[in-house]
C-alpha cells in the first residue's frame, strides 16, 4: 500500500474514489460542498432525501456523480460537527477505509484533514489515517489453509491537504506508516497460537527485526544465563512448561551510547493456562493473547527502527508458558526473585508478575532515563476499567504525565489508578517477603503494587493492557495497542 499527499481541487482528481464528510445536521464538509457544487448539488440531494443522516461512520457510496472526474464518491458520517473528539475522528477515518478495502476501489482520495477536531492538528489527522489505512488492511491468514488476498486491496491513499504538500504532513505520513507496520506486527504475534507463538518463536521474530533495520541489536538469554543471574521468580514459572524461556532483548541506538535509554518491557506469556491454579475452560484459548505486552514491545522496536529517532531504546522481553506440571509452581510454594526478595506464590495464575519483577530488577544494568512496563497483567483492569483505556500506574508523576500527554496525542488512551501506600499492606506474607496476589479487592491496584517493589531504583510506569489488548467474540484478535502510544512516547522524547 502505498501513501501520498494531494491538495488539488478534489473534482479534478483522478481516483477510484473520493472520501469526503458529512455531519449529523446535513451539513456538507469542504470537500463534499465542493464535489456538491460541482454535481450540481447531487451531495446535498441525497442527504436532503435521507439516503446518508451523517451518524458517525455511516457510509453512501456513489457511482459516477456527474461533473467529477473520479469514478466513486464516498461519503461518511461525520456525527455531530461541535461533539468531534479524536476518537471519534479514528472511528469515521476506519470506516471509510474499512468500507473500501476490498471493494471495487483501489485508489482512493480522502478528503478528511478538514474536519476540525479540538487539539488535532492536521499532522495528526494526516497520521492517523495512514495509521487506518495499515490497520484495516491486515488479515490474518497465517493458520489457514486457503489464503485467498481479497479481490481488491487498497492500492493507494492519497491524503487530501489543505495547504500544499508540507514537510510536516510528509513526517506525518511515514510516522503514520511506520506505526501501522508496528501495530501489525503486534497484532499477528498476538493472534499467533500458542503451539505457534512459542518463547522460542518471539525471540526469533526479535532477532528479525534486528537484521531487518541498522542500529538496532537482538540478545537472547537462555535458561542458563537466567541461571546465572538467579532470575528465581522468572524461572519459576517458566519449570512448569516443556518451552524453553526466553529473555529477549532488542537495543536501539539512536543517540550517543552514552545517553540512558527508554527501557519497555512487555509481558510474554505465550499462553496462561493458570499454572495448577488452572483457570476455567471458558474463554482460556483467549490465553494465548497473553503475550500481547511483548508483541506491543516488539512492534514498538519495528516502528522505531523505521524511524530512527534520535535516541536510545531497549525492549526486554521475559517470556514463557504458564502450565500446570509436576514440575510446575503450587500454591504456598516460595521463591527468591532476582533483587533477592522472597516471594510467596499463593496463587500461579498471578504469574505475570513474577517475570516481570526479574525483568524489572534486570533493567536497572542499562541505567535507564525511563522504564515501561506493558503486560496484560489482572483481569480486574477489564472489570474496572472496559475495554477502553489501559490501566496506568507508577511512581513518578512526571513520567506519568508523560504518558498522558502521549495517549492523547495517539489516540491510544490510559487512566491511572492510584499507586497508594496503603495497598501495600494487601502484599503480607507469613512466610515471604512479598505475597503474589494481594486478595479480592483493587486487584489491578495491588498487581502494580507488587511490581513497585522491584521498581524503586527506576522511574517506572506500568500499564495494564488486559482490557485493551484483544477483542473478543465475533471480531476476535489483537489490536495492537499500545504500540501507537508507546511509540509516541518516544517520539515525544527527542524534542
Ligand atoms: N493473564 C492474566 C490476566 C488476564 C485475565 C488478562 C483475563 C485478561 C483477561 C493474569 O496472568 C492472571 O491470571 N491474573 C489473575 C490474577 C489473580 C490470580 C490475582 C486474574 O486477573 O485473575
Ligand atoms: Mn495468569
Ligand atoms: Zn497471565
Amino acid at each position: 500500500m502505498e501513501f501520498s499527499l494531494e491538495s488539488q481541487n478534489p473534482q479534478l482528481v483522478t481516483a477510484d474514489c473520493i472520501v469526503v464528510g458529512v455531519y449529523e445536521d446535513g451539513e456538507l464538509t469542504s470537500s463534499a460542498q465542493q464535489l456538491n457544487s460541482a454535481s450540481q448539488g447531487f451531495l446535498a440531494k441525497l442527504v436532503d432525501e435521507g439516503d446518508i443522516e451523517g451518524k458517525t461512520g455511516q457510509t453512501l457510496l456513489l457511482h459516477q456523480v456527474e461533473g467529477i472526474t473520479a469514478k466513486r464518491v464516498l461519503m461518511v458520517g461525520c456525527g455531530k460537527k461541535d461533539e468531534l473528539t479524536t476518537s471519534q475522528y479514528r472511528k469515521i477515518t476506519h470506516a471509510a477505509l474499512k468500507f473500501l478495502n476490498g471493494s471495487a476501489s483501489q485508489s482512493v482520495l480522502i478528503c478528511l484533514t478538514e474536519l476540525d477536531v479540538p487539539n488535532m492538528g492536521s499532522h495528526r489527522k494526516t497520521r492517523q489515517i495512514a495509521e487506518a489505512g495499515h490497520y484495516v488492511q491486515y488479515r490474518f491468514d497465517h493458520t489457514k489453509a486457503e489464503k485467498l488476498p481479497p479481490a481488491h486491496p487498497l492500492k493507494t491513499i492519497t491524503i487530501h491537504q489543505a495547504e500544499s504538500t508540507s514537510s510536516s504532513a510528509q513526517q506525518a505520513l511515514h510516522e503514520g506508516n511506520a506505526i501501522g507496520l508496528g501495530v501489525n506486527l503486534a497484532r499477528e504475534l498476538g493472534n499467533l497460537p500458542g503451539n505457534i507463538c512459542t518463547p522460542t518463536y518471539l525471540a526469533r521474530q526479535a532477532a528479525q527485526i534486528a537484521s531487518d533495520y541498522k542500529n538496532i541489536k537482538a540478545t537472547i538469554l537462555e535458561q542458563k544465563d537466567m541461571e546465572k543471574l538467579a532470575m528465581g521468580s522468572f524461572l519459576s514459572v517458566a519449570k512448569g512448561s516443556r518451552e524453553a524461556p526466553k529473555l529477549i532483548m532488542l537495543e536501539y541506538t539512536g543517540a550517543d551510547k552514552n545517553e540512558p535509554p527508554h527501557v519497555l518491557i512487555g509481558k510474554g506469556i505465550t499462553f496462561d493456562s493458570g499454572g495448577i491454579s488452572i483457570k476455567p475452560g471458558q474463554a482460556m484459548d483467549e490465553m494465548k493473547f497473553d503475550m500481547c505486552g511483548a508483541a506491543s514491545v516488539l512492534g514498538t522496536m519495528k516502528t522505531i527502527a523505521e524511524l530512527q529517532p534520535k535516541l536510545n531504546v531497549v525492549a526486554i522481553v521475559p517470556s514463557c508458558e504458564n502450565l500446570p506440571d509436576g514440575n510446575a509452581n503450587k500454591p504456598g510454594d516460595v521463591v527468591t526473585s532476582m533483587s533477592g526478595q522472597t516471594i510467596e506464590i499463593l496463587n500461579t495464575d498471578a504469574e505475570g508478575r513474577l517475570i516481570l519483577c526479574d525483568a524489572l530488577t534486570y533493567s536497572e544494568k542499562f541505567k535507564p532515563a525511563s522504564v515501561i512496563d506493558v503486560a496484560t497483567l489482572t483481569g480486574a483492569c477489564v472489570v474496572a476499567l472496559g475495554k477502553h483505556p489501559a490501566g496506568l500506574l507508577g511512581n513518578n508523576d512526571e513520567l506519568i504525565d508523560d504518558i498522558k500527554q502521549a495517549a492523547n496525542t495517539s489516540c491510544d488512551r490510559v487512566w491511572q489508578l492510584p499507586l497508594w501506600e496503603d495497598y501495600q499492606e494487601q502484599l503480607k506474607s507469613n512466610f515471604a517477603d512479598i505475597a503474589n496476589i494481594g486478595g479480592p479487592g483493587a486487584g489491578t491496584i495491588t498487581a502494580a503494587c507488587f511490581l513497585s517493589r522491584f521498581a524503586k531504583k527506576l522511574k517506572w510506569a506500568h500499564l495494564d493492557i488486559a482490557g485493551v489488548a484483544w477483542e473478543s467474540g465475533n471480531n476476535k484478535g489483537a489490536t495492537g495497542r499500545p504500540v501507537a502510544l508507546l511509540s509516541q512516547y518516544l517520539l515525544d522524547r527527542c524534542k
